[in-house]
């Protein structure tokens, strides 16, 4: 393996994550007020005991500390059964047999996307396909006109963006743009509720569970939830299966030679860099995770991404092994709240790669340049990524 010395700022967590769950893998952080968890069986356990651990954000948290995006007001954030119900709505319109139906589509967007840089022997890998594949495939699934994209992607952008560094001011235009998407699904609500088409957003209005539909502002919040969820996960999914293939010279061209091993090493890549890092429960009633007593509504943080290099689930874990077997990493998450998304983001991110192998020959590396990390809590993944192929 190798690791280039201006990568260590984006992989500086993974030494924090070792070391914790080596000396405190359940640890009670004063500043944050939470504990955070960090070994496989703990975080698999959190994710999936939802009676213990509610993911319904508004009961455990004051309204002032709450997100106010659509993802607050989304499954996500949701307990059974009112999560089982709408999560089953959801289901009918957003099924594994639509996504594959996808597929061809798929490979058109991410051949064009490829047109553009094939010959010039050299990408920045997120922004040329990473970033612009994963949003054209949610606007078309939405059936958002092309007119809209450039808008769809600043909307989606607002949503992701913010931090602790950002100012009023900036607040308040991020605001604006994403009550101006919220303005424009609506529109588009009415006109498929008049004239409905062959698109996700008309069958989320068809769908019904014991005669009941989504409302409005239900519809509203998943077409929000599914530009957010969808996006940024999967650019950086692609963008670190790169860095995985980079740091482990040979690989690439095992996979030109043997097609059947890309869904392994797509697998392997949500282990090995986890493009999210973490998620958020609340203890429902006191409990204890390994040797800690938590209390009943204690905030707790499980870290996927230590979980899914931790030796006691995975053999030699800190190895990139694209053949991997089993792999029951936590990437998609684990039980009622398990990715609604994976078959999608699995298929885009094999696309993308098979495309790659087919159209970007020769050895492939990136360049040796400080990677940026992107300044997120949730999510891992750099904002460049400079490759080159050919020689
Ligand atoms: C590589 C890409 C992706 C990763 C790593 C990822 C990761 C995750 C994880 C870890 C969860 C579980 C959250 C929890 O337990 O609280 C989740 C839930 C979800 N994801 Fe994804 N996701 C990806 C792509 C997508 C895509 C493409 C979509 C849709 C277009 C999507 C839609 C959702 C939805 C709707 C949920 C909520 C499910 C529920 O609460 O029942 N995701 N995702």
């Amino acid at each position: 393996m190798q690791t280039k010395t201006n990568r260590e700022q984006l992989y500086a967590p993974y030494d924090w994550y070792r070391q914790m769950r080596e000396t405190q893998p359940v640890y009670h952080d004063p500043d944050w007020g939470a504990w955070h968890v960090f070994r496989y069986a703990d975080v698999a356990r959190v994710l999936s005991e939802y009676v213990t651990f509610s993911s319904d954000e508004s009961r455990y948290q004051p309204a002032e500390y709450q997100e106010n995006s659509p993802i607050s007001s989304s499954i996500l954030r949701m307990d059974p059964p009112r999560h089982r119900q709408l999560r089953n709505l959801v289901s009918q319109a957003f099924t594994p047999r639509m996504v594959a139906q996808m597929e061809l589509r798929i490979s058109e967007i991410t051949n064009g996307l490829l047109d553009q840089v094939a010959a010039k022997g050299e990408m920045d890998a997120i922004r040329d396909l990473a970033y612009p594949l994963p949003v054209t495939v949610i606007a078309e699934l939405l059936g958002i006109p092309t007119e809209f994209r450039e808008d769809f992607k600043r909307w989606s952008d607002a949503l992701v963006s913010g931090d602790e560094e950002t100012t009023e001011e900036e607040r308040q235009a991020l605001f604006q743009e994403i009550g101006g998407m919220f303005g424009y699904f609506s529109q588009v609500l009415e006109e498929r509720r008049a004239h409905p088409q062959n698109d996700l957003v008309s069958a989320l209005l068809a769908a019904e569970v014991d005669g009941q539909h989504l409302n409005d502002l239900e519809l509203l919040g998943f077409c929000g939830l599914l530009l957010v969820a969808g996006n940024e996960t999967t650019t950086n999914l692609i963008g670190n299966l790169i860095l995985c293939l980079d740091e482990n010279p040979g690989v690439v061209e095992r996979l030109r030679a043997n097609r059947a091993l890309v869904p392994g090493a797509v697998e392997e890549a949500l282990r090995y860099y986890s493009p999210i890092k973490t998620m958020t429960r609340y203890a429902s009633t006191a409990t204890t995770i390994g040797d800690q007593h938590i209390e009943a509504g204690q905030v707790i943080i499980p870290w996927i991404s230590s979980a899914d290099r931790d030796e006691a689930e995975f053999p030699d874990a800190d190895r990139f092994d694209s053949e991997r077997e089993p792999n029951s990493h936590l990437g998609f998450g684990r039980g009622i709240h398990f990715c609604l998304g994976a078959p999608l983001a699995r298929l885009e991110v094999k696309t993308a790669l098979n495309a790659m192998l087919d159209r970007l020959p020769g050895t492939w590396q990136v360049a040796d340049v400080p990677l940026e990390p992107i300044r997120s809590f949730i999510v891992f993944g750099t904002k460049n990524l400079p490759l080159t192929w050919g020689a």
